[in-house]
């Protein structure tokens, strides 16, 4: 077996109480934060029947986006979205990903999970939490020929339409170095 990873396993073992941490905790709350702010911008920026414009998307997930860049920058987040049926393919689910996600579709009260990562000896705090779709997406994850025109044109690999309100849409991971980089233990 990987040293590595023998090493990890025991560590793992000998730490239960670390999903506790207060970096795991940031990481939770970051989490939290995005999905709401999305649904909060979502909410406030579309209107019944009208138009979806570059500029409301701008106003929906520009600002998401700019948000998880300050989170990324300022705190060592590391945001990642992922989706099986995915609109950016830089968020196609990897394996490991979409198991996460096939739990979170089997049991619709498991509101987030907590594990923690072992990589060239750091250790690093990772949340995850389930997005579901709300009336407000729909105005761009509604019916395929719905979708506005600048998605269509843009995402011409899109697979993320179709959904309806309730419908687990993706997954939102953040990732904390518990031991930030340079400190060893
Ligand atoms: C104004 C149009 C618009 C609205 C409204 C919108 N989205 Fe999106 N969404 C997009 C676009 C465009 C992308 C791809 C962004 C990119 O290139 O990374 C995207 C990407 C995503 C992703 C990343 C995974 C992927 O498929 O690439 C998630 C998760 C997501 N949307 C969830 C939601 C949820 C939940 C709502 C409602 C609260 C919502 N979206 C509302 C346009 C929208």
């Amino acid at each position: 077996m990987d040293f590595k990873l023998l090493a990890a396993a025991v560590l793992l073992a000998a730490a239960p109480a670390s999903a506790e941490t207060p970096r795991m905790e940031e990481a939770s709350n970051a989490a939290a934060e995005i999905i709401d702010m999305r649904s909060s911008l979502a909410k406030a920026f579309i209107e019944p029947g009208a138009e979806i414009t570059p500029e409301t998307f701008k106003n929906v997930c520009g600002r998401v986006g700019a948000r998880v860049k300050e989170l990324s920058e300022t705190r060592g987040m590391k945001i990642r979205h992922a989706a099986e049926k995915y609109r950016n393919p830089a968020n196609k689910a990897a394996s490991e990903e979409a198991a996460l996600i096939a739990r979170f579709a089997g049991d619709k009260d498991l509101n987030e999970v907590r594990d923690e990562l072992f990589i060239d000896g750091a250790s690093y705090s990772r949340v995850t939490r389930p997005i579901f779709v709300e009336e407000a997406c729909l105005a761009c994850h509604g019916d395929r020929d719905a979708r506005p025109a600048f998605i269509k044109e843009k995402y011409p690999d899109d697979r993320a339409f179709g959904y309806r309100p309730g419908d687990l849409r993706g997954i939102i991971s953040v990732t904390v170095p518990e031991n930030p980089a340079g400190e060893k233990r």
